[in-house]
């Protein structure tokens, strides 16, 4: 099926809650660039945050959610996010999707960072993203064909529409998809950086094909370190859920002294972004930093993947000191999209991670990206079934040879850097804590190579990645530039304060205001 009606660029919960909606009336495709397992989503391990218990209420939702996104997040989507999400969640569990639940047969309700209380549904302990994509999997029509290991290259743009895609396959054939809408749900951008919870296909993709084809972009650079990522001989293993904290751990040094007592008063369950960055100060003057398990009741029941993982790589739980360090988690900004996923681009929308409704202001609420999925999963497909365009442009051959064949210079091979130099140089000049200094520093670095001209389609997969993850690293470094303030996910030590008047300022990327 080379024309749908509907093309999906990544297979996490977002594109699957979309797929499974417009396939009741229409033909999709779902692309990704590996195996339909290989998404953030799968691997999510706190849950799902949604107003639905009888002492809850969305207010109290919207209120921690923007709490912790520091206020910069739009108010409007912010409030759909919760009030939506907390029906849709409902449906999915009416549909059957089965979250934990207690022995009395209520739900089990898990508590994270900055929630005001317990509202997080999780599934299989600790294995929430597992379970709901298998379920989500399960639901899919005919309708829907799935297409692995087929990598999409760029976007095909014609009269500023976006009428289809350039994939890669797995023979490194071009082929060429055209679709009234398509639909970016990449994630984020977790392995621009060295230090990483993300599944290893995470490379911004999505975000660089969309600054390609010229949508605009927002808020890049908002990145959450998530605080805990378990860390063994200056190996990142894995996450440790927040969700473990949430159910009484605490972060310790080398002594015993709990880490957090005195710099927020939320303590181990401050904002990511405060927990994080406590961590990040401590390691810099050469301390480690733990998490002590010791309160956790049935900890190998309750969270069996983090169990896994620590037996899996010598760490003895019973020990109870989990050795942690953070790491790039999620990505606030990304291709700026309105209520309904619609991007600046039409035909083209954004979903997830990879998209930018503001509903994360500057620091994501734990538990929150599952849910943004859902949500805007539905709203997108609601609005490809009521009104997206219906007929299809399929271009003439001028066009698509000149897709196939590329334009401009061939490649030189030797002129892109090794992603572990580019991931080590993002995690030490835009990572936790910046300065123009460094910005400056990591701006000139990737400006030395000449990425926005390379003519993707002679390339390799491979290389494809390295110039997404230099466009995506430059996109986020030179918006770190230019934001003079700390918020959130963004923090600088040549402006280490909140100002007032950034507060609601976005910066924005296209590639029309393109400036090398
Ligand atoms: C976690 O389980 O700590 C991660 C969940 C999230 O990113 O919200």
């Amino acid at each position: 099926m080379n024309n749908p009606d509907v093309i999906i660029i990544g297979s996490g919960i977002a594109a699957l809650t979309a797929a499974n909606q417009l396939s009741k009336e229409k033909n999709v495709i779902i692309i990704t660039k590996s195996g339909v397992n290989h998404s953030n989503s799968f691997h999510a391990q706190g849950g799902v945050a949604a107003a639905i218990r009888s002492n809850d209420d969305w207010h109290s939702h919207y209120t921690d959610t923007i709490i912790a996104g520091c206020f910069h997040n739009d108010d409007s989507n912010t409030r759909t996010l919760v009030q939506k999400g907390s029906d849709y969640v409902k449906q999915l569990i009416s549909d059957g999707m089965p979250f934990d639940q207690r022995k009395d047969g209520d739900l089990y309700f898990g508590m994270e960072g900055a929630h005001s209380k317990r509202r997080i549904v999780h599934a299989g302990g600790d294995a929430t993203g597992k379970a709901i994509i298998t379920f989500m999997f399960q639901q899919l029509n005919d309708n829907v064909s799935i297409i692995e290991y087929e990598m999409v290259i760029d976007l095909i743009v014609h009269d500023h529409r976006c009428i289809g895609v350039i994939t890669k396959n797995a023979n490194d054939k071009l082929i060429t998809y055209y679709a009234p809408s398509t639909i970016i749900a990449t994630g984020g951008c977790g392995h621009v950086y060295a230090t990483t919870s993300n599944d290893a296909t995470v490379t911004g993709d999505g975000i660089a094909i969309a600054y390609r084809a010229g949508a605009k972009l927002a808020d890049l650079e908002f990145i959450q370190f998530h605080p805990t990522l378990l860390y063994k001989d200056n190996k990142v293993l894995g996450l440790v859920s927040e969700a473990v904290r949430g159910e009484g751990a605490y972060l310790i040094d080398r002594h015993g002294n709990r880490v957090m007592q005195g710099v927020h008063e939320l303590e181990d369950l401050a904002p990511r972004d405060v927990v994080a960055r406590t961590i990040f100060h401590k390691q810099n003057k050469g301390e480690q930093v733990f998490l002590n398990i010791a309160n956790v009741k049935s900890f190998a029941s309750r969270f069996p993947t983090i169990h896994h993982l620590c037996n899996e790589h010598g760490i003895d739980v019973n020990k109870s000191i989990l050795p942690v360090t953070p790491g790039a988690h999620f990505m606030m900004g990304g291709i700026e999209a309105n209520y309904h996923g619609q991007t600046s681009m039409e035909g083209l929308y954004a979903l997830g991670e990879a998209a930018c409704t503001g509903v994360h202001g500057a620091n994501r609420l734990a538990s929150n990206s599952l849910l943004e999925g859902i949500v805007f999963g539905h709203l997108a497909s609601n609005d490809i079934l009521n009104n997206s365009i219906k007929d299809r442009l399929v271009p003439s051959g001028d066009l698509e040879k000149a897709c196939k064949q590329g334009e401009g210079k061939l490649i030189n091979h030797t002129v892109l850097p090794q992603k572990k130099e580019l991931k080590d140089k993002m995690m030490k000049y835009v990572g936790v804590i910046r300065n123009a200094k460094n910005l400056q520093k990591m701006k000139a670095w990737l400006e030395k190579y000449d990425f926005f001209n390379q003519t993707l389609y002679e390339l390799s997969k491979n290389e494809v990645e390295i110039v997404n993850m230099l466009t995506t690293a430059w996109l986020i470094t030179t918006s770190a530039l230019e934001r003079p303030e700390s918020r959130g996910g963004h923090h600088r030590s040549d402006y280490p304060v909140q100002v007032e008047q950034w507060c609601k300022q976005r910066i924005t990327r296209h590639i029309d205001e393109h400036n090398f």
